[in-house]
């Protein structure tokens, strides 16, 4: 691992969640932007945790989300409201962990190496939907409640009014 850059794949998940907030609070420290916040957090989620996608999804229209800031393949330029997990959390704001893609009705595959997925909503200050933060691993049933809670703690920045 290049130096700077953590390995939280054999932490405790309580652990590793906090460790990696930790990092990017303070990495972002007197930054208040969020593209560089999504392309922070990308990168670290990514190379902590050995993720097989990482990344945002923008909301540029009033029902469609645009590809951000990520890491890994090529993911797809644009998903509407209510279209696969996406598009189903952002419609809904709220985090969706599907456990096996294959029985997600819809699920948009964009890499077929994804096996399970994580999607949660990112809000604003002014407590706006402007994007979802989406995770695949290639593991089933890698994602669960204490991800769900480790990520939504660590997107409270967005909202922050003291961020940066
Ligand atoms: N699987 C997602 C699409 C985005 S990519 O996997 C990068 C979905 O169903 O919304």
């Amino acid at each position: 691992m290049a130096e700077g850059v953590l390995d939280l794949r054999r932490e405790p998940k309580d652990r590793a969640y906090a460790q990696l907030h930790a990092q990017f609070i303070g990495v972002m420290s007197g930054i208040d932007d969020d593209v560089a916040a999504m392309s922070t957090l990308s990168s670290m989620l990514h190379h902590a945790f050995g993720f097989l996608w990482t990344g945002f999804y923008r909301v540029v229209a009033h029902d469609l989300l645009r590809v951000g800031p990520y890491q890994g393949t090529l993911g797809c330029l644009e998903i509407a409201f209510g279209r696969g997990v996406c598009g189903t959390a952002a419609a809904e704001r709220r985090t969706i962990v599907v456990p096996d893609v294959n029985r997600f009705p819809g699920h948009i595959a964009c890499d077929a190496r994804s096996r399970s997925e994580i999607v949660l909503p990112v809000v604003n200050k002014r407590d706006e939907l402007i994007a979802v933060l989406d995770i695949d691993s290639d593991r089933l049933a890698r994602f669960d409640q204490q991800d769900a809670a480790g990520l939504e703690n660590v997107l409270r920045w967005f909202a922050s009014p003291d961020r940066g």
